[in-house]
């Protein structure tokens, strides 16, 4: 981690009112995807680094992440990604339920907050909460609080030590779509530095992942041109009412984030599953109205998602398939549609299978007449 004061977002990367032709901000939004995490990473992995890792992230004994709704589907990923590839002990907890379940008060430990916005009234309560009641104690229970947010700005960052801005760019729509993907490009950045800092990962293998996240805004490109495709599959889901999206492992977290943006945006009732634990009565739901999407690269997860997707299949659903473009033929032949996103080290995969859910939600709701940038009951900031 660079331990310079956080740079403020660039002002003029995106001008935020700006439409450049696409009818809605949402829309404009997920294609600037690509230029958003390119500049992301331009930031967090610079050609050459000699980037020294600050005490607040050394000798740690557990991670804590506190954030809400698409925050907390990126701190899922977070909590993953730190406990597959560091192997430290995180735990999350919506900012939400904080007051009413805190987490227990452990020692040498890192709190996360993560908002998009900074200004999350749940989620700023947590941080505080934690912040005061640690401050109170011996040195080893001492507040060591990182931000992660799009607005450098913001009340998180006078809460934290120190904040990590994603760089997204103003975000017009509700829905938060190129923030989340930025969201993860910083909590992949974080994963390497902890992972540097306790050895846990070799540095052929950091490489590795340098090289695949350059790759990136290119594999991003990529999944948007798959859009013709997703808006054909959007015209059969268009009239349903129940819909239900399949993840497992590091891709259970998007199976959450996707049936919120379907959610929020087309009014679906739509809800996200990791793939083995829908086995255990919520596939009662199924018959050939209720609509399955399911995230099934070919990584360590895939015999038993495709065992999951047999099962799915004996009942009727539509099978809607994001897939890589290294799936057997087999697989993708268990869906009624197939989208193949390019391959990727797979616990990156995340950021890209989001991108097709975006894409659904967005054309779903535009082919339902409604307010994609503007949807009923919420507003982009919890505040209060
Ligand atoms: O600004 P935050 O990231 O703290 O906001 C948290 C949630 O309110 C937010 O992610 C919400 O779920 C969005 N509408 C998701 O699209």
């Amino acid at each position: 981690m660079n331990s310079n004061p956080p740079q403020a977002d660039p002002a003029n990367q995106f001008a935020p009112d700006d439409l450049y032709g696409f009818p809605h901000y949402m829309l404009k939004e997920i294609h600037e995807q690509p230029q958003a995490v390119q500049t992301c990473l331009a930031r967090y992995f610079p050609k050459s680094s000699a980037a020294v890792t600050p005490p607040i992230l050394t000798n740690l004994n557990e991670v804590h992440i506190l954030a809400c709704g698409t925050s907390y589907h990126a701190g899922l990923i977070a909590q993953y990604w730190i406990e597959q590839l560091v192997g430290l002990p995180v735990r999350i907890r919506s900012g939400s339920e904080f007051q009413a379940a805190p987490l227990p008060m452990t020692a040498n430990t890192l709190t996360v907050g993560i908002t998009q916005s900074g200004e999350t009234a749940d989620t700023l309560n947590a941080i505080a909460l934690d912040k005061q009641r640690r401050l109170a104690q011996a040195a080893a229970f001492q507040p060591r609080l990182l931000g992660i947010t799009n607005q450098s700005a913001s009340s998180l960052s006078k809460l934290v030590d120190s904040t990590l801005p994603t760089l997204a760019g103003a975000e017009i729509g509700v829905a938060a779509t190129k923030t989340f993907v930025n969201q993860l490009i910083v909590c992949f950045y974080l994963t390497l530095e902890l992972a540097l800092g306790c050895q846990a990962i070799l540095p052929e293998k950091i490489q590795a992942y340098w090289t695949e996240l350059s790759r990136l805004p290119a594999k991003i490109r990529a999944v948007l041109a798959l859009e013709t495709q997703i808006k054909n599959i959007a015209q059969e889901l268009v009239n349903q009412q129940h819909c239900i999206v399949l993840g497992r492992g590091v891709n259970r977290a998007i199976a959450l984030e996707g049936a919120l943006k379907l959610k929020e945006t087309t009014y679906l009732h739509a809800e996200g599953y990791s793939a083995g634990e829908f086995m255990h009565g919520p596939i009662a739901l199924l018959d050939a109205h209720v609509p399955v999407i399911a995230i099934a690269p070919t990584d360590s997860t895939h015999t038993a998602m495709v065992a999951n997707l047999r099962q799915v299949k004996s009942h009727d659903s539509p099978m809607i398939g994001i897939l890589t473009d290294d799936a057997p033929p087999e697989t993708a032949a268990l869906f009624d549609h197939a989208l193949m996103l390019p391959a990727i080290a797979h616990p990156l995969f995340p950021i890209l299978s989001v991108i097709p859910l975006q894409l659904l939600a967005y054309h779903i709701a535009v082919q339902r007449g409604l307010n994609v940038d503007k949807p009923r009951n919420i507003t982009k900031t919890l505040s209060e």
